[in-house]
């Protein structure tokens, strides 16, 4: 309701790289498979609750089966609540826009975390010419002229100015879901001006944290002629305004009725040690990430190998089960990533492994949501130790998850999620003996602690959940829009 009242009537476009549904073909048949994406994790739920369009590059092997010679597709499947538009790229264009300047440039460049980024000119050039088929996307999918647009992500810093062009009166909200750098970082990218410039086509543009603001707004400073505003948090660049402003991202706080589908605690538990064969007496911590060098796997499992070290007492009474969905497979950083993770985890067996028991559980495949939540329920313990996040969902899942006010979260200072979450075991994940000391306090934690901290984590992440996100957004362009219209009929 609070989302309707604030569009009333407006037609809503979202547009992300990352698609809500990928189809599938096995031999089954066609699955519906969900992608492991904190964007689409948040932004679906927002969509199914206004309708609208949702423009994605198709991704799965089955999308255009399912398309059928059509543009668009209603989806979710079996409840179809808004449109889903794909728009198919060469791989020529997915090796250039989407591995090349996306995920070999701008990722590592702006989650600084020690991986060089690649800047080569062909990805670039593959870069602008897909930002410019998604704007033509829009355009088509436009009914009127000022459509509310919602843009997401480093996949399409370019897209608000493009769209701007050919529809000048739209209102642009473009969401920038990783971290923004300090501007001697972003700097090294060549075409740093042109992706800025790109990014203040937007009516706003929001971030997760206001840090992250004052990063983009020093870039901005540093590289283009504008006019920055700190009172009213604007950047005026040609004759055009962008509100920058922070709205941290969530999850949708589970139902009742969701909740009852996961089955209780104890079956959830028992479920979880019965598949992966754990013994009944022990304590669990779960890790589940994308298979991504952001997310600090590595130090995870080193903090692991040093708590066993440190008490040897847990050895055959602890076990750490970290789900890592694979990601981006073809490039050699995630790649040699994902092998150095396994040899490690192989190496802490080796060195620990006792009668059937072996301290970490590494499964390296897509898991979908409902098993997700079967681990959490399962739990003692969650780790989240990203290196750099621009928010951070998994650790919100895990405390929607956990209605019986049980289960430790330890969470990295360094994701955007520890501003809202200051109940959480707090560690800094590249000082490994403080992650190793504070996977101990979790694991010796009593149960009255537990209650008292998840119980103020549960009431945050209930009460800011992803419609105050989108309803925040949302609101501040209601309010842009009347003045527009206000301004009009002077
Ligand atoms: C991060 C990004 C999203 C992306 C997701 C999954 O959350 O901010 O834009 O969709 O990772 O990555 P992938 O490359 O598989 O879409």
């Amino acid at each position: 309701t609070l989302l309707s009242t604030q569009l009333s009537g407006d037609q809503v476009i979202v547009v992300s790289n990352r698609e809500p549904y990928i189809h599938e073909r096995t031999a089954d048949g066609i699955i519906v498979k969900r992608p492991a994406s904190g964007l689409v994790t948040a932004v679906e739920p927002v969509m199914r609750a206004c309708s609208g369009t949702w423009i994605a590059h198709g991704s799965g092997t089955a999308d255009r089966e399912v398309v059928d010679g059509r543009d668009r597709v209603r989806v979710p499947p079996g409840h179809e609540e808004y449109w889903l538009r794909r728009v198919w790229l060469t791989a020529e264009e997915e090796k250039g826009y989407y591995y090349g300047f996306a995920n070999e440039g701008l990722w590592p460049l702006c989650h600084v975390a020690h991986v060089r980024p690649v800047f080569r000119e062909s990805d670039w050039e593959a870069y602008r010419a897909v930002n410019q088929r998604f704007a033509d996307a829009v355009v088509a999918e436009a009914t009127g002229d000022d459509p509310v647009v919602l843009v997401q992500d480093y996949h399409f810093a370019l897209l608000p100015a493009m769209i701007r062009e050919k529809l000048p009166e739209a209102t642009i909200l473009t969401f920038w879901h990783i971290p923004w750098p300090n501007p001697e970082s972003f700097g090294i990218c060549p075409w740093r001006r042109e992706l800025l410039q790109g990014m203040l086509g937007s009516t706003i543009l929001g971030f997760h944290t206001r840090f992250h603001c004052k990063n983009f707004t020093e870039t901005v400073d540093r590289y283009l002629e504008a006019r920055i505003e700190h009172e009213h948090s604007t950047i005026a660049y040609r004759e055009k305004e962008t509100l920058v402003e922070s709205y941290p991202i969530s999850i949708e706080w589970p139902a009742p009725e969701q909740v009852e589908r996961w089955g209780s605690i104890a079956q959830c538990r028992e479920r979880v040690t019965a598949r992966l064969g754990l013994p009944e007496d022990m304590c669990l911590a779960v890790g589940v990430d994308r298979f991504d060098y952001t997310k600090g796997i590595l130090e995870r499992l080193n903090a692991v190998e040093r708590l066993l070290e440190k008490r040897p007492h847990l050895i055959g009474r602890f076990v750490f089960v970290q789900v890592a969905a694979p990601t981006r497979n073809s490039l050699d950083e995630y790649r040699n990533f994902q092998e150095h993770v396994q040899r490690v985890t192989d190496r802490i067996n080796l060195r620990f492994e006792r009668d059937g028991w072996r301290p970490v559980h590494l499964l390296a495949h897509h898991h979908e949501p409902h098993a997700v939540m079967e681990l959490f329920r399962a739990a003692d313990i969650c780790v989240v130790t990203s290196l750099h996040d621009g928010m951070n969902l998994v650790c919100k899942e895990f405390v929607a998850a956990r209605d019986d006010l049980q289960g430790v979260l330890v969470l990295s200072r360094f994701a955007g999620a520890v501003r809202e979450l200051p109940e959480a075991l707090i560690v800094n994940p590249y000082h490994v003996e403080e992650t190793a000391d504070a996977l101990y306090s979790a694991a010796t934690m009593p149960p009255g602690e537990q209650r008292e901290r998840m119980a103020s984590l549960r009431s945050t992440v209930h009460e800011y959940n992803v419609f105050r996100w989108a309803g925040r957004m949302l609101a501040d362009a209601g309010r842009g829009r009347l003045r527009n219209r206000i301004e009009a009929r002077v």
